[in-house]
């Protein structure tokens, strides 16, 4: 958030103050406050009503959005009454107690005002924050029941502070899990991944699924993965084994990591023993097919499914350093016909190596090579450079037969004229170009 965001923050909370409402940074702008952290966005709660804020902001843009019109924006700020609960026939109330302990996690119902640096902390959210305990504000069962999203919101913020549930929050979540089912819409569920994916280490948020018993219903394939050995090219179990490579994927690119953590969905569906080995011949078309199902659900757009469906599909093609120039450019053509961008298919690559406990991560300068061969190969014209007469396509042998000239400095003339106007015309380097250059007399 900019500087100004913060201003236009500030001087919101004290115009109401000034007008004798009480008004307060809550939820991630208070606990950004109080972990001394700049504030992704500002959201404030007042004891102004709606009414109230706009005759007070007459002057500034006021767009009344939310369910029942209950929350304003301000110059883009979230202004919104105290609210007795969060659903959606959510009433007003008069006091900030009433609003904080309808929120879903203890350090979220934190209230920080920034012109006293005054915070109210009625749920020991501080201390969960010290301690990195995630943990329901007041009934956990209230709060799954209000929104059972916050069930996955919980294990984010497990992800986000690397945190351990407190129990009655995680007995509440076993409990209540089937209710993602029922009572979630895939459109949230999909923005909550995509918050996930641009943490530190979402595979602790899929361990928090996996532990709350949630990833049945939103990664089911994965829970096949859990126990799924790896194989004898594996010194990881499958599951392990796609943590690692989502973990080691860059959060710049979130749907990148997600085909990360979801690429070997497929392997035990695969998995089949070969001459006494484990084996997952044709794991990435298994995953392909149980990745797309499972990303339609969470209503995930055509687009992003193709994406990662694409990547997964390819992830298996493999080009190495010894690779033919044939086979680069089959597998250039393989990865352009399936729309996968090369790029991203080695970052999957370099990550699915570096979480294999079996095998040594790519070399700096294999990886360099396998690119440099990538490029070679799909910039024809920069793939060898004519810098000396010998990398031309007609040797002084030619010259001499073609012109009947002996041996001497006046084969090397005509080489050198030659390389001149190649370097002008790298097209002309070709043996017919050439040999018609010298017929025609260029000789220096
Ligand atoms: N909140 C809640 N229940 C939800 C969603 C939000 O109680 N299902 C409350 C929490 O107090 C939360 C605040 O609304 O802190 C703002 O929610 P949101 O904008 O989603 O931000 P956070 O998820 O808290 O934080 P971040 O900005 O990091 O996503």
């Amino acid at each position: 958030m900019s500087l100004d965001t913060e201003k236009q923050a500030l001087s919101i909370i004290r115009k109401l103050s000034n007008q004798g409402f009480e008004s307060w940074l809550v939820g991630g702008a208070a606990r950004d406050m109080i972990l001394c952290k700049p504030p992704d966005d500002y959201d404030i709660v007042t004891s102004a009503s709606p009414e109230d804020i706009r005759r007070i902001f007459r002057n500034r843009m006021v767009k009344i959005v939310g369910r029942l019109f209950s929350v304003c924006l301000v110059d883009g700020i979230e202004v919104a009454t105290f609210r007795k609960d969060r659903s959606l026939t959510a009433t007003f109330s008069s006091s900030l107690r009433e609003d904080l302990a309808k929120r879903d996690l203890t350090f979220n119902a934190l209230a920080f005002n920034p012109l006293t640096g005054e915070h109210i902390d009625l749920f020991g959210g501080i201390r969960d924050l010290k301690d990195g305990v995630i943990r329901f504000t007041g009934n956990a069962r209230d709060r799954i029941l209000e929104d059972p999203l916050r069930m996955v919101r919980a294990c984010r913020f497990k992800a986000t502070f690397d945190g351990e549930f407190h129990e009655k929050t995680v007995e509440a979540i076993r409990e209540y899990r089937a209710l993602l089912q029922t009572d979630v819409a895939g459109e949230r569920l999909r923005l909550e991944i995509l918050k996930v994916m641009g943490l530190k280490r979402p595979g602790i948020f899929f361990k928090a699924l996996l532990g709350t018993g949630l990833i049945e219903y939103i990664f089911p394939s994965l829970s096949a993965c859990v126990d799924c050995d790896g194989g004898p090219f594996h010194g990881e179990t499958v599951w392990d084994h796609l943590l690692m490579t989502g973990d080691a994927i860059s959060p710049r690119y979130p749907l990148l990591r997600l085909a990360g953590y979801l690429h070997d969905a497929g392997k035990p569906a695969a998995a089949s023993e070969r001459n006494g080995k484990r084996s997952f011949v044709g794991h990435e078309g298994k995953s392909v097919e149980l990745i797309r199902d499972e990303l339609k659900k969470l209503k995930f757009s055509n687009a992003e499914i193709d994406y990662i469906a694409n990547l997964v599909g390819q992830h298996m093609r493999d080009i190495t350093t010894d690779s033919s120039r044939k086979a680069v450019r089959k597998f250039i053509k393989r990865l352009l016909d399936h729309q996968v961008d090369i790029r991203d298919w080695l970052r999957l690559k370099i990550a699915d190596r570096k979480a294999n406990l079996k095998r040594d991560n790519y070399a700096l300068t294999e990886i360099k090579s396998i690119l440099r061969n990538i490029s070679d190969e799909m910039h024809p014209s920069h793939e060898k450079g004519v810098f000396q007469t010998g990398d031309l396509n007609v040797s002084g042998n030619d010259v001499m037969e073609i012109l009947g000239l002996p041996q001497g400095r006046k084969v090397g003339q005509i080489l050198e004229a030659l390389l001149k106007k190649v370097l002008d015309d790298p097209s002309l380097n070709t043996r017919e170009k050439l040999v018609q250059m010298i017929k025609k007399g260029l000789n220096g």
